[in-house]
């Protein structure tokens, strides 16, 4: 690991200070599964099914992959998997285009596969959060084909959002909203005959028709599917694109300023009932709902945590900001001001399987992230951005709340940026016309083993390629070469979710100790959090003692880019 930095013998993780301050560890098999409320300081880690560990070696990650690993995750110490769509699918958006919710997709195995792997990690303490996508479905879905055998007009086209187009022959769109994917929202028909028929809305790809949720089977259909999954055990459903699912049913032209809840397709008022009727179900299974909300409007935002809603939600505020401290600090005091009237707790989120990986976008000189500001050849110094990333993790880690991490991120991979053009399969890069490069670059698989080939994404013997091609140097990341070295990356986040679950950074009380300089300070009961994103070394202070740094400290000083979790000696 040469992008590492390393720490110097002046750090011993854990050791006394830890233990003084109650920052020791539970052991990770003591996880309270029994605990209720264990979301609201959990370590949620992701897994991108395809691309975490391949188990039958086609180079295609899947459910037997992710069960050979449970041992590792485990030995992370996380308290949930997020799975990432794992059901059939035509595999157009990643699987966000969900073709059947009752059925895993073959290439990743079956759904007697997935019952015993979430019963394996429950066994483990470890509970599994599926992704549920109630904006749309696959065009392959049965209800889809449904529509489009029958009529303009009929029950089943009322299920999605089928309208004439304009023009004298119909041949221009019925409306013009803007996609999350670029080019247009409205796609054509072909009549059974042969002759082009109605246009159907699609806020993504056109292998993603939106569907219509005034209609009853809409709603009755997903709360079903909620129940199936709770019924095989899992603690919790992550909503995708949660607050775009509702539609204003005339589907009029977005031009200008919307009261409050008024967007024709965001943030509609009619939301809160619906996610209000996913909480009763939840309830019932003592489940956990987790949305995907993308708003800027923190206060728009916690109303969707309110008690009967959503459990909580994704913090998009904080993952956008670029490195340094004023910013950093306004998206935490932000974030926590807006969750404590709704007594949600906030998440925190570094990346996943959207966004660039934060080794690559903190090595920026713009660092701050923005789909619509990706583009290819954009400069990063990894060697910055690997040591930003770490001290970012610890800095996300020590924060009041429930903490994502996205598989890769642990391993301290940078975004791969130099995939073959005609390898990309991410929808995001085709519809921007290749300007974007899209996503595919945080999704390459899973580096395991230094020897092996394919870094021993497939199992030891199969030299089947990988679906995405890894990088030459890619075996340098993986587990195999950072699990025994004490400054690797991997290491840092064993030691980080260890302390974590320690009663100060569990429950410690959270303030600020400096809220102007280069230095993020806040403490978390007894333990002092700092984090430097000046660019000169800064004393620590004299009554403190290092418990875990996220790389060198020299002379009792704390380096630019650089995290420390200290022991306060007066408590
Ligand atoms: C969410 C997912 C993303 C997907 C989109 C459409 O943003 O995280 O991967 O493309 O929804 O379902
Ligand atoms: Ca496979």
């Amino acid at each position: 690991m040469t992008l590492s930095p390393t720490r110097d013998s002046e750090v011993t993780p854990g050791g006394p200070a830890a233990a003084r301050i109650g920052l020791e560890a539970r052991a990770a098999s003591s996880t309270p599964v029994t605990d209720r409320e264990w979301w609201r300081t959990a370590a949620i880690f992701q897994v991108y099914v395809r691309s975490f560990a391949d188990g039958n070696g086609d180079g295609i990650g899947d459910l037997a992959g992710v069960r050979s690993r449970l041992g590792y995750l485990a030995s992370l110490g996380i308290d949930a998997i997020w799975f990432t769509p794992w059901y059939r699918s035509p595999l157009a958006d990643g699987g966000y285009d969900v073709e059947d919710y009752r059925a895993i997709h073959p290439d990743f195995g079956t759904v007697a596969e997935a019952e015993a792997l979430i019963s394996e990690a429950a066994a483990l303490g470890i509970r599994t959060i599926v992704d549920v996508v109630p904006n749309h479905v696959s065009d392959q879905h049965a209800w889809f084909r449904e529509a489009l055998a029958s009529e303009p007009g009929s029950d089943a086209r009322a299920r999605f959002w089928f309208r004439d187009g304009k023009g004298p022959n119909g041949d221009l769109p019925p409306g013009n909203w803007p996609s999350s994917f670029s080019g247009s929202t409205w796609t054509r028909t072909m009549n059974p005959d042969g002759t082009p028929g109605q246009w159907y809305l699609h806020l993504f790809t056109p292998e993603q028709p939106d569907l219509n949720w005034d209609h009853p089977d809409v709603r009755r259909e997903h709360e079903d599917v909620l129940r199936f999954w709770f019924d095989r055990g899992v603690a919790g459903v992550r909503i995708d694109s949660a607050a775009l699912v509702a539609k204003d049913p005339e589907l009029p032209e977005i031009d200008g300023e919307y009261a409050a809840g008024q967007h024709p397709n965001l943030d509609r008022d009619d939301l809160h009932e619906i996610y209000r009727g996913w909480r009763t179900i939840a309830e019932d299974y003592s489940g956990v709902l987790v949305g995907e909300i993308w708003l800027a409007d923190l206060k728009r935002f916690a109303l969707y945590l309110r008690p009967d809603e959503i459990h909580m939600a994704f913090n998009f505020d904080f993952m956008s900001r670029p490195w340094g401290a004023d910013g950093f600090r306004a998206a935490i005091t932000e974030t926590l001001a807006a969750h404590e009237p709704v007594g949600a707790p906030a998440t925190w989120v570094l990346s996943n399987h959207d966004v660039t990986r934060p080794v690559t976008r903190f090595g920026r000189a713009d660092s701050a992230f923005a789909f619509d500001a990706k583009r290819f050849g954009t400069p990063s110094d990894l060697v910055v951005g690997a040591r930003r990333a770490r001290a970012a993790a610890m800095l996300v880690a020590a924060l009041p709340g429930a903490l994502y991490v996205y598989q890769g991120d642990e391993l301290g991979l940078p975004e791969v940026e130099d995939i073959p053009l005609d390898r990309l399969e991410d929808p995001m890069h085709f519809r921007s016309g290749g300007v974007d490069p899209g996503r595919d670059g945080c999704r390459v698989p899973i580096p395991w083993t230094n020897d092996a080939a394919n870094a021993g994404f497939s199992p030891d013997g199969t030299d089947a390629a990988p679906w995405l091609p890894q990088p030459a140097d890619w075996a340098r990341y993986s587990v195999t070469a950072q699990q025994d070295d004490p400054t690797s990356t991997l290491t840092l986040y064993r030691r980080m979710l260890e302390l974590r679950r320690g009663d100060d950074l569990q429950h410690g009380a959270f303030a600020w100790q400096d809220d102007t300089s280069d230095v993020i300070a806040f403490r978390r009961g007894a333990l002092l959090h700092l984090t430097n994103c000046g660019t000169t070394n800064v004393p620590l202070p004299d009554d403190a003692d290092v418990v875990l740094a996220s790389g060198p400290l020299t002379d009792h000083t704390l380096p630019a880019d650089t995290s420390v979790w200290l022991a306060v000696h007066s408590v």
